[in-house]
């Protein structure tokens, strides 16, 4: 890794330490939004119910009025999404007007799209995160995002100093491909996250699914070993016990630490649910009134959601499966060193 990209990743974590523990004291401070600047999508994949075919880009002053409503409630990222956000024509400039508003900002794509030139104006736009979307190995109708399509385009981002990983989806048609899918991304040195196919925000389909189960604790496996798999040891343990079928009591903070902007301007906890009210509607005193359960946590499926809100609702149980197994990571990393050494 370069020293600038340490240096990137150092000063990263600095900010999020930081936005976590704002978060704890703060009871209305949104961390994470999630803003759709168009509903349209280039392609199709099989299990997503997040696009269409017809929609026309968000238009940007309503985009703009939109940023500043998210910077006067101190949101800290707002991370563009889709349908697939490349297709909007001003992408830049409100990337440029989200961190001139003094807020952090990144994109979750399909890739499709992105030559070494637009990475190059989204980076000097401000973006500081991209992830990339890959499933499987080669395209089929129900999942375009593969190796095959993707691969020079992961590699050419993995050479710029920026917050990159890739996302995968555990599902039907990429549950044997997902540990090569994995190992292309880790052996070039990308980190990967993974989660599980849901429906509409439901696990229920991937419930008790032996094959989703073991790519799972093969993932965590990798993890364990020092493997760049971002995913959290606790969003892992969520899906190992959802999965087996085993109750997970949290409260979803959606709405109050995380939340969805949709097409048109609506505040929703996530984009399962219906909307609460318009964005501009939107105070503090919303958000904080937003900490309670939202009755759709048994089995929930969402992902950023999951991974925002369990340790502001779980924290002494978070801090205990990270300590427990960031600690077995560090004893398998001694002992490979040693490994090593001796051979
Ligand atoms: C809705 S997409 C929008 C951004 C962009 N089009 C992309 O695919 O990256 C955002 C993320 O949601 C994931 N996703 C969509 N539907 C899903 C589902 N049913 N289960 C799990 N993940 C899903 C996608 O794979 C992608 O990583
Ligand atoms: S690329 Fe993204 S928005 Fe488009 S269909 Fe696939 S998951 Fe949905
Ligand atoms: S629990 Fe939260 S994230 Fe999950 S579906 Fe309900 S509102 Fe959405």
């Amino acid at each position: 890794m370069s020293s600038l990209k340490i240096a990137t990743t150092a000063g990263r974590k600095v900010r999020s330490a930081r936005a976590f523990v704002h978060g704890l004291f703060d009871t209305a401070h949104p961390l994470l939004v999630q803003i759709i600047p168009i509903r349209r999508c280039n392609i199709d994949c099989g299990y997503c119910n997040e696009y269409d075919k017809v929609s026309p880009p968000v238009p940007t002053e309503a985009m703009l009025s939109r940023i500043d409503k998210l910077a006067d409630l101190e949101t800290s990222v707002v991370a563009f999404s889709g349908g697939e956000p490349m297709l909007h024509p001003d992408l830049e400039r409100l990337m440029r007007y989200v961190t001139g508003s003094g807020m952090s900002t990144g994109m979750t794509t399909n890739g499709f799209l992105l030559t070494e030139d637009r990475l190059k104006r989204l980076m000097d736009a401000g973006m500081g995160r991209i992830q990339i979307s890959l499933d499987a190995l080669n395209p089929t109708p129900g999942t375009p995002k593969s190796l095959k399509t993707l691969r020079k385009k992961i590699e050419m981002v993995a050479k710029y100093p920026i917050w990159f990983r890739v996302n995968t989806v555990i599902c039907e048609q990429t549950v044997n491909e997902v540990e090569q899918v994995a190992e292309f991304c880790m052996n070039l040195g990308v980190a990967i996250n993974f989660s599980v196919v849901h429906n509409r925000g439901r696990l229920t389909k991937s419930l008790n699914n032996k094959a989703y189960l073991d790519r799972v604790r093969w993932l965590k496996g990798q993890k364990l070993q020092g493997r760049p798999i971002s995913t959290n040891y606790f969003l892992i343990d969520y899906y190992e016990k959802a999965l087996e079928g085993k109750p997970v009591d949290w409260t979803c903070q959606a709405g109050n630490k995380c939340y969805y902007v949709s097409p048109a301007g609506d505040f929703h906890y996530c984009y399962h649910v219906a909307p609460q009210m318009p964005l501009a509607e939107v105070t503090r005193e919303t958000l904080a009134g937003n900490r309670g359960r939202k009755g759709c946590e048994e089995n929930c499926g969402v992902d950023c959601v999951l991974s925002t809100s369990l340790p502001y609702s779980n924290l002494a149980a978070v801090a205990r499966i990270e300590a427990r197994d960031n600690l077995l990571q560090i004893r398998s990393q001694i002992k490979q060193k040693v490994a090593g050494l001796r051979a």
